[in-house]
């Protein structure tokens, strides 16, 4: 159900843009969908709005006193206390070093707690991001890209990163500081799970992830990745941070993914290795991409492509994505997400499963 709220908060926040560019207001986004050829929509998972004259979806009544358990641990929880904004529920504190305040409660009134989206362990969802293992002084200088208006989304209906934009503008560089040394010293592991399939199950974008659609059913794949919860309930309303993703590829994308990662694929890009490091988990100043959400990397890539995402560093990237395609996109992030990594607490041996070609 709270996948309804989430539902409902992104139609509300969608309305108030609309509304906004209809009156001319300040900087209101505008409603339409980018329009290059390149745009990855399955990255962005952007609701559509509801139906002209569509009554709004009436909030079902919650009890929010019961208490919930994931497995693998005996604490419980009720959803309130799940989804507290200045401090959520926090699973397995046996998975990462105790959080600073900013992480844990963040300040209010005008930022949240960042282990409320990132989770404490710094994995995050795909519509925001891990955060986990980022070299401290990337981590500060992206927070202060966001800041200073050199880092938004390319699709400006990607509403939570004008959230993030807010944060990064009230936190202080000690704040900052706290938190960047906080997610370096979490160590990234496994959290999605690839898989070429030429079908996959029905999705619905709420949130900006996707969830199994209510009805069920399997689509074509199509020329897209789709991210979802390896188990939605686990993910929403629970947000277990042990509970990963998985992210379905189309058959041969890996290995097509590959030559473009490693070779550069005969100038169309640059090898990334070369920055990113052998094994892709970084290199000194430069963040690690192996394992990562895939729809997050498309993102950056796509708004570094058009200009969204200009800051100093950004610049070294651009030459690596001015030719990329959507198709160069599904390719690159499958194999790029694909690489294996150390295993989780409480998880599974990393694995890439190839299921239903
Ligand atoms: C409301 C949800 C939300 C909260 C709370 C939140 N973030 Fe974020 N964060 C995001 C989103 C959305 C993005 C950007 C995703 C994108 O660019 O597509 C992001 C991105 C980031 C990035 C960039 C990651 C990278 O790899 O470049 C950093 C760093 C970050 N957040 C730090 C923080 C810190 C520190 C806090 C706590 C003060 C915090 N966030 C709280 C939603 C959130
Ligand atoms: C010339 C060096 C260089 C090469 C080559 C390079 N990158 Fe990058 N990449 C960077 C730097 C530096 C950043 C940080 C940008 C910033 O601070 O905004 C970055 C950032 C990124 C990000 C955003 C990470 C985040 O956490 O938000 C992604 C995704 C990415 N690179 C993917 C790739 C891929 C895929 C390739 C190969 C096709 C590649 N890069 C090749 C230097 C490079």
């Amino acid at each position: 159900m709270t996948k309804t709220l989430l539902c409902i908060a992104a139609i509300g926040a969608f309305t108030v843009a609309a509304v906004g560019a209809q009156r001319g207001g300040g900087d209101a986004p505008p409603a339409a969908a980018p329009s290059g050829p390149n745009y990855p929509a399955w990255a962005y998972a952007i609701t559509p709005p509801p139906p002209p004259g569509a009554p709004r979806p009436a909030a079902p009544a919650e009890d929010t006193s019961a208490v919930h358990h994931v497995p693998g641990t005996t604490r419980a929880f009720t959803i309130a206390q799940i989804a507290d904004l200045r401090g959520p529920a926090d699973w397995f504190p046996e998975d990462h070093p105790a959080m600073p305040a900013i992480v844990a409660y963040g300040r209010q009134p005008a930022v949240r707690s960042c282990s409320y989206c990132h989770y404490p362990n710094g994995k995050g969802r795909p519509s925001n991001g891990g955060v986990a293992g980022l070299p401290v002084s990337y981590f500060i200088q992206t927070l202060n890209d966001f800041k200073n208006g050199l880092r938004k989304p390319g699709d400006p209906r990607k509403v939570n990163v004008n959230q993030m934009i807010a944060f990064a503008k009230n936190m202080t560089p000690e704040e900052m500081h706290a938190a960047a040394e906080y997610f370096a010293s979490v160590q990234w592991t496994q959290w999605v799970r690839v898989v070429e399939a030429k079908t996959v199950p029905k999705t619905d974008a709420e949130g900006s992830i996707f969830f199994k659609a209510h009805e069920g059913g399997m689509e074509p794949i199509g020329m897209r990745v789709i991210e979802t919860p390896e188990d939605d309930e686990q993910t929403e309303p629970l947000r277990n941070p042990r509970s990963g993703f998985v992210a379905y590829v189309p058959p041969g994308a890996i290995k097509k993914g590959e030559a473009l990662v490693t070779t550069g694929g005969n100038g169309k890009t640059i090898a990334c290795t070369s920055c990113h490091g052998a094994d892709l988990r970084g290199s000194g100043p430069v963040p690690g991409i192996a394992g990562r959400s895939p729809s997050y990397l498309a993102r950056q890539m796509y708004d570094i492509q058009v200009g969204a995402r200009h800051g100093e560093w950004a610049e070294l990237m651009k030459p690596v994505v001015a030719k990329l395609t959507n198709e160069d996109y599904v390719n690159i992030v499958a194999y790029v997400s694909s690489r294996p990594m150390p295993p989780a607490p409480g998880g599974k041996t990393p694995q890439q499963t190839a299921s239903n070609r």
